[in-house]
């Protein structure tokens, strides 16, 4: 079976074709990051125009790279959500178009989905499993005894950890996307200088990051030496650190809980995040612990292939009348 899927939840536009589960013929991504980087974070109308531009172009390619023609595609996913819903309905129209006028099912999949499944594009996922999906949107651990056995253990209450990111790297005038900047200037840091608070609630479903923001933001306003690049690179690296501790402790309480987990995955645009994945690996011990190759990490269509793939192969298909989900929580809690 070929799936051609479709993403454009957000700021990439992505088009992916998928043969046997997990072998990948094309993955095609457009990112508009230097078309919303004038305003420090995602402008949805300009997101939808540009989706709008980007998707026929990235299906030729898709098809051309994959070296194959539409008639030898058999299915179409596209990404219902969450996200914004003028990207949501681009990419969504877009699939059903091409679904109807060649005859295949269409099927609307959760992004979130998506990366939760993403690690098995390089190789096999073992369950039970525990993922940790941490993305610019939303920041969740998941346990999964099956790809569509899936429950929710803790999620965020304020911010994501990819949005915390995004935010310091403003607060410093590093640039847009934050993650990889604050990443970046980390790396000449010393994590030791700057006292930032680890806040981990006692809410066992919870998990917050707005009072380390915050305690960010206090320390840059009463800096005298707030632009010293000596002083951006260790604030970033107690940043990165604290933000690393407080998903390590949530992951260490998880596995005590779940002692019969046998792999434990980072997923989502921060699994690129280097330090933080060594602190996570570290944690996990002896089980397996792996995040996703950097073109899985972030925003693709594969992943929404991979994740669209159990119900195409049971012969479902969504309604023309399908809606897109702006919220959409993936699974439901333990
Ligand atoms: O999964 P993703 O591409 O899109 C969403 O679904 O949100 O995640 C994007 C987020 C952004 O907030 C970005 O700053 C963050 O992932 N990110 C990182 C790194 N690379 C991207 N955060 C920390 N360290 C990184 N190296
Ligand atoms: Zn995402």
């Amino acid at each position: 079976m070929n799936v051609l899927a479709i993403e454009s939840s957000c700021d990439e536009t992505a088009v992916a074709i998928l043969t046997d589960t997990n072998r990948v013929l094309a993955s095609e991504v457009y990112s508009q990051v230097a078309l919303h980087r004038p305003f420090g974070g995602v402008v949805p109308e300009l997101a939808a125009r540009s989706h709008v531009e980007r998707l026929a172009p990235l299906v030729d390619a898709a098809l051309a790279t994959a070296g194959l023609d539409l008639s030898a595609i058999d299915a179409v996913a596209a990404a219902r959500g969450p996200g914004l819903l003028g990207p949501l309905l681009v990419g969504m129209t877009y699939g059903q178009g091409l679904a109807l006028a060649r005859g295949l099912p269409f099927v609307g999949v959760n992004h979130l989905a998506g990366h939760l499944l993403s690690p098995d594009l390089d190789a096999p996922l073992r369950f039970p499993a525990l993922v940790l999906l941490a993305t610019g949107g939303h920041t969740a651990l998941y346990r999964l005894d099956g790809e569509t056995e899936v429950l929710l253990l803790r999620r965020t209450v304020d911010d994501a950890v990819g949005e915390a990111f995004d935010k310091v790297a403003k607060m410093l005038n590093l640039g847009y996307p934050g993650g990889p900047v604050v990443e970046r200037a980390a790396a000449g840091g010393d994590p030791t200088v700057v006292p930032l608070p680890r806040p981990f609630p006692k809410d066992p479903r919870a998990l917050s990051l707005s009072g380390l923001k915050t305690a960010v933001r206090r320390t840059i306003e009463t800096a005298t030496n707030a632009t010293d690049p000596r002083f951006v690179a260790d604030l970033c690296a107690s940043f990165q650190a604290a933000v690393a501790d407080v998903l390590s402790e949530a992951l260490s309480t998880a596995l005590a809980h779940h002692s019969d987990v046998r792999a434990v995955y980072l997923v989502g645009g921060v699994a690129a995040n280097r330090s933080i994945g060594a602190q996570l690996g570290a944690t996990v011990g002896e089980r397996e612990f792996r995040a996703p190759s950097m073109r899985w990490c972030g925003d693709n269509a594969a992943m929404i292939a991979r994740a669209a793939w159990p119900r195409l192969v049971a012969g479902a298909a969504d309604p023309w009348d399908l809606q897109p989900r702006v919220r959409w929580e993936v699974a439901p809690w333990a």
